[in-house]
């Protein structure tokens, strides 16, 4: 589909959205995960050798590119048969599509190292048309975890579907409790200008790549530990404890006039927000000198663990709030983090339930994958319900009447605030 095809759709949805009163729109739905096969015999023949095992299936991870909404699905139980989906945003007529292995089936083959995806989490597409993917290698989850490959960052072009990079961390951008699971895309003057950021939410630790250098290094802070007095969590009913949970969520803000990005970030068992400059993470010098560059935001107030956040070319932060079944935002153009800040978008007790990941297109419109993670890790799912959902809705509709209203005012301007 070309460019204008798209857009014309966009706007065919936009103005569907904008006269309901509610806020998310569901766009997809799911009991229960399926794929495509190539015909049915395919299908048929994992089944029965437990090759896809359908319930151990969770879609954790979204990313929208053009016509495709990508989504991961980590294979934490056996039965998981890619890692690397997509589903096309061209037919809307069946809300339940099975998901397509990215780029095909072969690159998804779980301990390949050279060529296959063992586990991929979060994904990110930039401005270059390329999406960066990083596999942790692994299988399982928690103390059942094994690591056939190690991590590797790899890069695909979404125009020819072709695997760019393959990269794999050093030894030392890992240490023996490493858990990454979350990236972040730093484009600078240029694509040669890119930089990930990854956060080691188990080992206490923002590796940073850069593609130019192809090279990576490690930054250590406390200020990636979790916070002693938030490791409790109470969603959906279940009490668990996540205290281990160090630094998970991020977010960059737009480019600040002297060049440079915040990169927002927060430990899953915490509530508050830290941030620091891209100018202090792209320099690998400064990965032994460089305490008092990072900063600490205030608190957002009990109950707002967050895991996923992003931030448009305006300076809105969206964030899950996984306690509230909610999402939140924050304009940074217009008010000092802190409580009071922040504000809720839209919250829903069946339908956003574990909203476990947020991006923004590039049409302005902020999509939502909820996936009722923690029932799925700690209790089960009752197949015979909607347990997955992907919703969307235009930025302006989301901040109507909240305290990130004041939008587009600014125009392109920042101020970094905190
Ligand atoms: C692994 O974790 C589970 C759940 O936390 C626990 O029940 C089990 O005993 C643990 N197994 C080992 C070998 O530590
Ligand atoms: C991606 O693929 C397209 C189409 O083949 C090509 O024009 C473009 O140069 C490629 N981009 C990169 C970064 O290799
Ligand atoms: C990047 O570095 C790795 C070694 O760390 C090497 O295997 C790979 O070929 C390099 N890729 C490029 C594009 O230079
Ligand atoms: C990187 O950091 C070092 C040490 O603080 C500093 O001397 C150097 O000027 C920095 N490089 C850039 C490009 O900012
Ligand atoms: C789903 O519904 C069917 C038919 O009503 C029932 O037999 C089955 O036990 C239900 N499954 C679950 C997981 O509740």
């Amino acid at each position: 589909m070309n460019n204008i095809s798209f857009l014309s759709i966009s706007f065919l949805i936009f103005v569907k959205i904008t006269t309901c009163t509610f806020k998310l729109q569901e766009q997809f739905k799911w009991s229960i995960l399926d794929y495509v096969y190539d015909n049915g015999f395919a299908r048929h023949q994992a089944l029965t050798t437990k090759r896809f095992i359908p319930e151990n299936n969770l879609p954790v991870g979204i990313e929208i590119w053009k016509d495709k909404l990508f989504v991961t699905v980590p294979r934490w139980k056996p039965g998981v048969p890619s890692t690397l989906n997509y589903i096309s945003l061209q037919n809307t007529e069946d809300k339940s599509p099975p998901l397509k292995p990215y780029p095909d089936w072969r690159s998804n083959e779980f301990a390949n190292c050279n060529s296959g995806l063992s586990t991929v989490y979060r994904i990110k597409a930039d401005s270059c048309d390329r999406l960066w993917v990083l596999d942790t290698g692994t299988f399982g989850i928690g103390n059942t975890t094994q690591n056939p490959c190690p991590y590797a960052l790899n890069i695909f072009n979404l125009t020819s579907n072709k695997r760019l990079r393959r990269y794999e961390l050093r030894p030392e951008d890992t240490n023996p409790n490493t858990f990454i699971a979350n990236i972040a895309v730093d484009i600078g003057k240029d694509c040669e200008d890119a930089f990930a950021y990854m956060s080691d939410e188990l080992g206490y630790g923002l590796v940073v790549y850069s593609w130019k250098q192809n090279s990576s290094w490690r930054f250590s802070h406390s200020y990636f530990m979790p916070d002693p007095l938030a490791g409790d969590f109470n969603i959906d009913g279940l009490n668990f404890q996540w205290d281990k949970e160090g630094i998970f969520g991020m977010s960059l803000s737009p480019k600040l006039v002297t060049g440079e990005k915040i990169l927002y970030f927060s430990p899953l068992a915490s509530n508050r927000e830290f941030a620091v400059s891209t100018r202090i993470l792209r320099n690998s010098s400064k990965v032994d000198n460089s305490y008092h560059d990072f900063v600490a935001l205030r608190e957002r107030g009990p109950n707002s663990h967050v895991t996923a956040k992003v931030m448009d070319d305006y300076g809105i932060q969206f964030m899950n709030l996984i306690d509230r079944n909610a999402v939140g935002c924050w304009n940074s153009a217009i008010n000092r983090y802190g409580a009071n800040a922040i504000d809720i978008v839209d919250q829903d007790e069946t339908k956003l339930i574990f909203p476990s990941d947020i991006k923004i297109d590039r049409f302005g419109y902020v999509w939502v994958l909820s996936d009722k993670m923690s029932n799925f890790l700690i209790s089960r799912l009752d197949y015979n319900e909607t347990n997955f959902r992907i919703l969307f809705a235009p930025v302006d509709v989301l901040v109507a009447n909240t305290a990130c209203a004041d939008y587009r005012s600014f125009g392109n301007d920042f101020f970094f605030k905190f």
